[in-house]
């Protein structure tokens, strides 16, 4: 399973790696995720999907905006942890929430 604390160590190493450190686009500043679904399964799913060992609430059976995906992320709430930008950047986080739209809207279909 990939660990999301994995990121910034793995960004360390890649930018050490780098010899034009100057014109190397910061990591951070590009999509870390090909994908908004991709994203929440790697990030959120094991603690969002509803499945037993889920600790946190089914967030595919709810409608969230994307300010408040972008909230819980950035603040984390209880025992969910704060997600940093170097862990999910701003555009996955509106695609993890248009994804869970998404998929919110054919469950009602
Ligand atoms: C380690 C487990 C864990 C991970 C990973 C996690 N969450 Fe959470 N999340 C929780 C828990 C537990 C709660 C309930 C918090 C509370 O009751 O205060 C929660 C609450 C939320 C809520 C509020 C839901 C509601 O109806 O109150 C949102 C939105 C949310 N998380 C989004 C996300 C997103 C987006 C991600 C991925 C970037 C994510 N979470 C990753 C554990 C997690």
């Amino acid at each position: 399973m990939f660990d999301p604390r994995l990121i910034p160590a793995l960004a360390l190493v890649l930018a050490a790696g780098g010899t034009a450190l100057a014109d190397t686009p910061r990591l951070d500043a590009q999509r870390m995720f090909p994908s908004g679904e991709i994203a929440f399964q790697k990030i959120c799913a094991r603690c969002h999907t509803g499945r037993e060992d889920a600790v946190g609430p089914d967030l595919t059976a709810n409608d969230y905006d994307p300010d408040t995906i972008r909230h819980f992320a950035r603040h984390g709430s209880g025992p969910m942890p704060a997600f940093t930008e170097s862990m999910v950047d701003a555009v996955t986080l509106d695609q993890i929430a248009a994804h869970l739209a998404s998929i919110r809207k054919e469950t009602e279909e």
